[in-house]
């Protein structure tokens, strides 16, 4: 039996983003909070690094404004990057109100002031990291989920797929949720959606991201007529642990900011060779450098040598990045970590403003599914859950000031599920997914080219046909949904990545290898524009 919901506000997405939407709004306001499965298998629960923010009496908003452009390449939006760090210090504040326990420095006897240890990271000219240990998401998304759990008025819904926005009289008014349980798809009805889904790094074959990573927000808003920006901007972190048994285990890029030099097979350290602030340069560069070695030895890894740090320290500071190199052998504190990059973070997204509000009324979006401009062509280190923490709150604000005025609900159809059937060949979806990350990850990788981009929409264009076939026939399922966006974002990407006739940030062609003398952001406008 399909069942229907009816909420005052719908948050797709249970991360940093989610939860602090759900929390900051007014406890009268009736909360349905989605997650896709377990409240801890999204992104924001594997963050290591941490947040930056304004908080050392020598660091200045100016500073930290001044680095985020220049990382972003020349394409922020200023007033999103001021926004995001003028409001920093203040949602710091917020998240240790809730309980966030932040790592301190350790303070000097008989001083009475506490102060947050803070981290340095690659682009940063401070050291303006609040963390946690390295499991600084888990700390956040542990606080938050605990307080979402406790209010009365968000109910929580895991184990929640979202397929498409419901779109009438020009609003969005809910979205159809697969139960992963009951198999059906119900209805979800609300005055206003946010999407806080996450990123498409998963359309990479090789990424730190869980599984989630399949850009759901991205493709449901793109159906829904929204337009989406930048998403040629794929950010590949340098240091994955590279081990068969690793999965996509990342090592933070605060062991960088500690003082880890990355090494050649041969141990020659070789950062410098590629840029002034070596190993602590933008992503791009670092990632691009590692690249580049790899290509050139037919290297299967590069090394990341933090040994000359105590044992007690390392366990203090990196316990997680510690104990799962410890479970594989390697003893961080007496030998180099074998290290590649892989897809982390997507910096386009869907269109928003200062409120998080996208082309279509009704309907927001916070965190990595997002465009705010703060990220430009590149999104420095740690900036993402700041953005997430930000823009939760002031969509939050909007939509509470906005509530009363929004028209009644319209009535819904209930989901038809009476033309498909059960699948026969779960091999279609199994083997679209394998092809689609493996040429995602040869053609429109680190280092591009006109013809592999060509090459990959050609791909694309017919992996996406398939797909459409098989949704048309078949029940729906996970994979099948997941799939589904991903190639339907993988194809937005490329096209952005197409458009981009330049080398700018994140994205590299051999083609196009200089900066055009103006930035601007590829805008993809879907056809069917929103009523
Ligand atoms: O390296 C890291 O810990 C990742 C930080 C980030 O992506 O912001």
């Amino acid at each position: 039996m399909t069942q229907s919901h009816v909420h005052d506000v719908l948050v797709i997405g249970s991360g940093a983003a989610g939860l602090t939407v759900a929390l900051r709004l007014p406890t009268t306001c009736r909360v349905a909070l989605l997650s896709k499965a377990d409240l801890n298998q999204g992104s924001t629960w594997w963050a290591q690094g941490g947040m930056a923010a304004v908080l050392h009496n020598r660091d200045t908003v100016d500073s930290h404004v001044a680095d985020t452009l220049a990382a972003g390449a020349g394409l922020c939006r200023h007033e999103a990057v001021e926004f995001t760090v003028r409001n920093s210090r203040r949602c710091v504040e917020w998240l240790v109100d809730q309980g966030v326990d932040f790592d301190l420095r350790d303070a000097a006897s008989g001083q009475i002031r506490r102060e947050f240890h803070l981290t340095m990271e690659g682009g940063h000219s401070h050291r303006r990291i609040i963390h946690a240990a390295d499991r600084t998401g888990r700390a956040i998304s542990e606080v938050l989920t605990d307080k979402a759990a406790a209010a009365h008025n968000i109910e929580i819904f895991t184990h929640r797929v979202a397929v498409d926005l419901v779109v009438s009289e020009g609003r969005c008014q809910g979205a159809y949720i697969l139960d992963q349980e009951s198999g059906h798809v119900d209805l979800f009805q609300a005055s206003a959606v946010v999407l806080a889904t996450g990123g498409a790094s998963k359309a990479y074959l090789y990424t730190s991201n869980p599984d989630g990573a399949s850009g759901d927000g991205i493709a449901m808003a793109w159906r829904a007529g929204c337009r989406v920006a930048n998403l040629e901007f794929n950010q590949f972190h340098p240091t994955c642990l590279y081990h068969p048994e690793a999965g996509s285990f990342l090592v933070t890029e605060a062991i960088r900011g500690e003082g880890g030099k990355l090494l050649l097979p041969n141990g020659e350290p070789f950062m410098r060779a590629f840029d002034d602030r070596g190993e602590l340069a933008p992503r791009d560069v670092v990632a691009r450098a590692i690249d580049h070695e790899m290509k050139r030895l037919g290297a299967d890894c590069v090394f990341l040598d933090i040994s000359h740090q105590s044992s007690d320290f390392l366990s203090s500071h990196f316990p997680t990045v510690m104990s799962r190199c410890m479970a594989l052998g390697i003893d961080i504190s007496a030998e180099p970590i074998p290290v590649v990059p892989a897809a982390h973070y997507t910096c386009g997204g869907i269109l928003v403003d200062h409120y998080s509000r996208t082309d279509l009324p009704g309907l927001y979006a916070v965190g990595e599914t997002s465009c705010t401009g703060l990220h430009g062509a590149n999104r420095m280190a740690s900036n993402s859950l700041l953005e997430c923490v930000v823009y939760a709150e002031s969509a939050a604000s909007h939509i509470v000031r906005h509530l009363e005025q929004i028209p009644t609900l319209t009535p819904a159809d209930a989901w038809d599920e009476s033309q498909v059937t059960d699948s026969d060949e779960d091999v279609v979806i199994s083997h679209n997914w394998d092809e689609l990350r493996r040429f995602m990850w040869d053609y429109v990788g680190i280092v591009r080219t006109n013809k592999r981009l060509q090459r990959a929409l050609h791909r694309v264009e017919l992996l996406q046909a398939e797909i459409a076939e098989y949704y048309g026939n078949y029940k729906v399922s996970n994979d099948l949904l997941e799939l589904r966006n991903l190639a339907m974002v993988a194809e937005l990407m490329i096209r952005c990545a197409i458009l981009r006739q330049e080398s700018r940030g994140l994205h590299y062609t051999l083609d196009y290898p200089n900066k055009l003398p103006v930035a601007r952001d590829t805008i993809l406008q879907p056809q069917r524009p929103p009523a």
